[in-house]
């Protein structure tokens, strides 16, 4: 059997595979300082998100995470994995000895119980993080307190989406 081999500058003409999702495209990502700042969705006080993607059907989601404020952010379990890349400033986990440092990439796996902190001295971090399934947020002992998954992401948007003048609608921009 041979290979099919046609890579001519000649564009799919066939029917649509079923279900297949329409694309979805951000852009300006990386301006950090530039993009409108009605997308980013406050979360508490001196912490944001501004949604990538929500991941209904897979259960997850995309998103930049901004936090103006140096200590502990929270304490927390995850149900799925996590891929962070650090976009600005640097933070770690009490429980682990490295660093996620500005341009790095960090892996966080599923189960994984730890306690965020942003050092005096960064103004603004900005961390882009993929995370599938739950956050557990959890006392020292590990006892769940709260929970935050792409269901509860989506409420948050919605209402700040209504409330800067986007519409709750707007939200759908993002969601597959
Ligand atoms: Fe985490």
């Amino acid at each position: 059997m041979t290979r099919p081999t046609d890579i001519s500058a000649v564009p799919y003409s066939g029917p649509p595979l079923h279900g297949v999702p329409d694309d979805l495209v951000v852009h300006g990502v990386l301006d950090i300082d530039n993009c409108d700042e009605r997308l980013w969705v406050p979360q508490t006080k001196d912490v944001w998100f501004r949604p990538l993607l929500f991941s209904v059907s897979q259960g997850y989601f995309v998103n930049l995470l901004r936090v103006r404020k140096s200590g502990i952010l929270s304490r927390h379990r995850h149900t799925g994995p996590v891929h962070a890349t650090v976009l600005r400033g640097r933070w770690h986990y009490l429980e682990h000895d490295w660093w996620a440092e500005e341009g790095g990439y960090a892996f966080e796996p599923p189960g994984d119980i730890h306690t965020l902190e942003v050092p005096e001295g960064v103004e603004e971090m900005v961390t882009l993080f993929h995370v599938t399934g739950a956050y557990i947020y959890v006392d020292p002992k590990g006892n769940a307190q709260a929970i935050e998954d792409v269901f509860s992401k989506i409420e948050l948007a919605k209402e700040h989406f209504e409330k800067v003048g986007l519409g709750a609608d707007y939200v759908n921009r993002f969601i597959r």
